[in-house]
């Protein structure tokens, strides 16, 4: 299934390619531990020795199995019970690098605790080993930063590599009303860090970029960023990736959209009831979803754009954002409940049959009780305000961002309104009364995922969207967004939109939002369908198996700068996807964008044509992405990358 942080999905790849000698460091969490961990005898004499070394000095570190795909082995240290070295260890950062961190910084205190701690290991497992070791350590993040900084100053036998998956300070500059993109190479870093409070945490970031063998980051769009605000610029990028789910039958995934899609209009049918004036068949789901950064994840567009269809055409359109909520509001639950099933429509039968060829007189074939029955049920479903827009009562409704867009733009779903919305301010579980389904399973029944965002490092929903089969407007400034458009010729015909973001202005943007929108609601059915198998079969490059590769390569990379009499590093063309493109798709219905049809009148006779080969354009497809990767086996060295030096 799609559980996606990059980390644990990551695992079985690494775990595959080093076996025995690939080990996670992380600290200890007693929670995670009890139901995620198998905790066992260290399997690695050296490793054994430095841990027993380390916990007889005061310290407290776990070995064991993480029971994720591909069970890697993981060393988990307990930070909080060597939080008496605290000050001794601030001293030496502040002695050896000059940062200081202050005391009410808790998060950063454990940064200080856990990154002495990981160069503590890496050391002691250095003089453990009986010949001298060749060890590559890859830190993730600010967090984990301190550790490669320290291995560097002690001079530990450790290739280093540093990736970032988003920085501090541009995450930070983003979410205010900075001009980001604009004005990168003239922030002036240090004061906009100290501004905000975040000093030492970006002396952390920027230190561990700077002293890595390798820096990487997640996407261009990151690499850019990292190369104005942490002064280096990412040796290579590493983009995220996923475990794609294989059917065995081809077109599975549709079958999955088709069941899906019953199970939203169900909840639609419960949501508007006493107003479902539009025909749910004709209906498109788009959804937005992620976490709630209203301008950061482009909700702000979203939203606009939506009004501006609204005067175009009829959609139904879902939120599903986390926010602030109390309870399930009430009065969705009552208009569920109210049914029409007590009107007797099979006893008109008998006088269709007795009267046939003349027209029924309706007085006489419906009793005063079914004409009650049916005022009550008339009565029961009216309604004299709108159908709701928020599916929860929230705690700050007159703060909150998209309620107050919403009643800025006036999408209050009216009947005239061709645009629905609804707004889930959590999210999606299969345990809700509301609406009982997974996000992975919403994803599926919906038509277009659109993640208009302003600041994305990489990007997981779009790239979600793409493995299940449902395209996706992304933007060119998210890390998904410029690796699409790198690696495929038309992404739109693939259902991949990419919007300017970065060399347009908001309101020329949400035009060709807009513009994408209704050019994506013209389609016909029969193009939908061909779009999600083509937008499917984009998802070999975004599996792991295939992303894997980059990851290899930096590794590769900072194993030759560390040990340079050992190893060799020549990148060659298995090693990165430079140049490699998926061609525009030869045969029709073309890309949305260069051709659409002006009126859905048109779109109909798409219907009807039959030069589409499907077959015969994936298999091109098939041809162009290259092979997966071939991994050693886990019996292959423990360096399986020794090459001539
Ligand atoms: N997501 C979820 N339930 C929801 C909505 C989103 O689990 O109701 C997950 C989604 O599957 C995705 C993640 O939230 O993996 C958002 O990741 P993304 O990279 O898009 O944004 P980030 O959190 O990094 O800003
Ligand atoms: C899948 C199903 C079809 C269904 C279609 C609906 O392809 O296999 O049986 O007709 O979805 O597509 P739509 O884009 O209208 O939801």
């Amino acid at each position: 299934s799609v559980n996606n942080s990059w980390f644990s999905t990551k695992a079985r790849l690494t775990a595959e390619e080093w076996g025995e000698n690939y080990f996670l460091v992380g600290p200890y969490v007693e929670s995670n531990v009890r139901t995620q961990v198998e905790l066992i005898e260290p399997t690695n004499p050296a490793l054994k020795r430095a841990i027993d070394k380390m916990n007889s000095s005061g310290c407290k570190v776990y070995f064991g199995r993480w029971l994720i795909e591909g069970s890697p082995y993981v060393v988990l240290i307990d930070v909080a019970f060597t939080a008496w070295n605290l000050d001794k260890w601030k001293k030496e950062l502040w002695d050896n690098f000059s940062i200081g961190v202050p005391w009410f910084d808790r998060e950063a205190n454990d940064a200080v605790l856990f990154g002495f701690l990981t160069a503590w290991l890496l050391g002691e497992y250095a003089a453990q080993c009986e010949e001298p070791p060749h060890i590559l350590a890859h830190f993730h993040e600010w967090l984990a930063g301190l550790g490669l900084a320290l291995c560097r100053q002690r001079q530990l036998p450790v290739a280093t590599i540093f990736t970032t998956h988003a920085t501090l300070l541009g995450r930070y500059l983003c979410a205010g009303s900075v001009d980001f993109y604009n004005n990168l190479a003239d922030f002036n870093v240090d004061k906009e860090a100290g501004d905000r409070q975040i000093y030492h945490r970006y002396c952390l970031e920027r230190t561990a970029a700077r002293c890595a063998h390798v820096f990487t980051t997640v996407s261009q769009i990151t690499a850019v960023e990292a190369e104005h605000l942490l002064k280096r610029k990412p040796d290579i990028i590493t983009p995220n990736g996923l475990n794609v789910k294989k059917f065995s039958a081809m077109h599975e995934f549709q079958n999955l959209h088709a069941q899906s899609k019953n199970r939203i209009q169900e909840f639609i049918r419960g949501h508007f009831y006493g107003h479902l004036d539009f025909n749910l068949d004709k209906c498109l789901f788009l959804f937005i979803a992620g976490r709630y950064e209203f301008s950061n994840k482009g909700a702000d567009i979203f939203l606009e754009a939506l009004a501006r269809l609204n005067y175009l055409l009829r959609v139904s359109c879902v939120c599903a954002c986390p926010a602030l909520c109390v309870c399930v509001c009430v009065h969705v639950y009552q208009k569920m409940c109210v049914r029409l099933e007590s009107i007797q429509t099979p006893q008109l039968f008998p006088h269709f049959v007795r009267l046939l060829g003349q027209l029924p007189d309706v007085s006489k074939m419906l009793s005063k009780d079914d004409f009650t029955m049916m005022k009550r049920a008339i009565f029961a479903t009216q309604r004299q305000c709108q159908p709701p827009i928020c599916t929860h009562n929230m705690l700050e409704d007159s703060n909150d961002p998209i309620l107050t867009c919403i009643r800025r733009i006036g999408l209050f779903n009216s009947s005239a309104d061709r645009v629905k919305v609804i707004f889930h301010p959590e999210f999606l579980s299969s345990t809700s009364p509301l609406l009982p389904m997974d996000y992975e399973e919403f994803v599926r029944g919906c038509h277009l995922g659109v993640f208009p965002s302003y600041y994305e490092p990489w990007g997981y929903t779009p790239a979600e969207c793409t493995v299940m089969g449902i395209p996706s407007i992304s933007t060119n400034l998210s890390g998904f967004g410029c690796f699409m458009e790198e690696h495929i010729a038309d992404p739109s015909a693939y259902g991949i939109y990419i919007l300017d973001r970065r060399y347009r202005g908001v309101d020329e943007s949400c035009n060709q939002l807009t513009s994408y929108l209704f050019q994506f609601c013209q389609q016909s059915r029969r193009a939908r369908i061909i779009q999600r198998n083509r937008t499917e079969r984009l998802s070999d490059l975004l599996d792991w198996r295939y992303l894997g590769r980059y990851y290899i390569s930096a590794r590769h990379m900072a194993l030759a700068k560390a040990f340079p009499d050992t190893y060799f590093y020549q990148p060659h063309d298995s090693d990165t996807a430079q140049g490699f493109r998926y061609p525009r798709p030869a045969s029709v219905p073309p890309s949305p964008s260069l051709s659409r049809h002006s009126s859905p009148r048109q779109s109909e006779a798409e219907e009807d044509d039959d030069r589409y080969d499907e077959d015969a354009e994936a298999e091109k497809d098939r041809l162009n992405i290259r092979q997966p990767l071939t991994l050693p086996s886990k019996k292959g060295p423990a360096l399986p990358y020794t090459l001539p030096g």
